[in-house]
């Protein structure tokens, strides 16, 4: 079954009442139960961290316990070096999905350390993104099924 890692940067462990206008009412936890019965009906197998830090991020991508990942750098997008380095490091493709579409907010957020590496990009589509990257991945890697 293929396992699939849904990584969470900094802040998005306040989604519901972090800017609720830019990222929707949807708690994180509300995401990833959603996420989790999808994955279920599709036949993969789904796993969540969430970290505000650059190194426990790293840390998590490093066990290498899944084939492909979810990945919301949240404002590490705009910055790291380091997480787009362990993401080359661990040869693991990737979704890069982003609750809005920092493509079309501040001139800082179209800087993106992670694009250019994703294997596909959904940006602005809120919550439902995740589940677009996870409709995407069951129909690239397949599921039980
Ligand atoms: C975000 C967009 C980033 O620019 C921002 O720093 C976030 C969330 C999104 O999901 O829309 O924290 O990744």
């Amino acid at each position: 079954m293929t396992r699939v890692l849904v990584l969470q940067g900094p802040n998005l462990d306040l989604l519901g009442t972090r800017e609720p206008e830019i990222y929707g009412r949807d708690t994180l936890q509300d995401i990833h139960a959603g996420l989790a019965a999808r994955a279920a009906e599709l036949g993969l197998e789904i796993a969540f961290f969430q970290s505000n830090h650059e190194g426990a991020l790293i840390d998590r991508l490093h066990v290498r316990d899944f084939e492909v990942a979810i990945v919301n750098g949240a404002g590490l997008t705009h910055t790291s070096v380091s997480l787009r380095d362990a993401l080359l490091a661990i040869e693991r493709p990737f979704w890069e999905v982003h609750l809005s579409d920092p493509w079309k907010r501040d001139a800082f957020r179209q800087v993106n350390f992670l694009h250019d590496i994703a294997a596909v990009t959904i940006a602005g589509h809120g919550a439902r993104g995740y589940t677009e990257a996870l409709e995407q991945i069951a129909a690239r890697f397949g599921g039980a099924a």
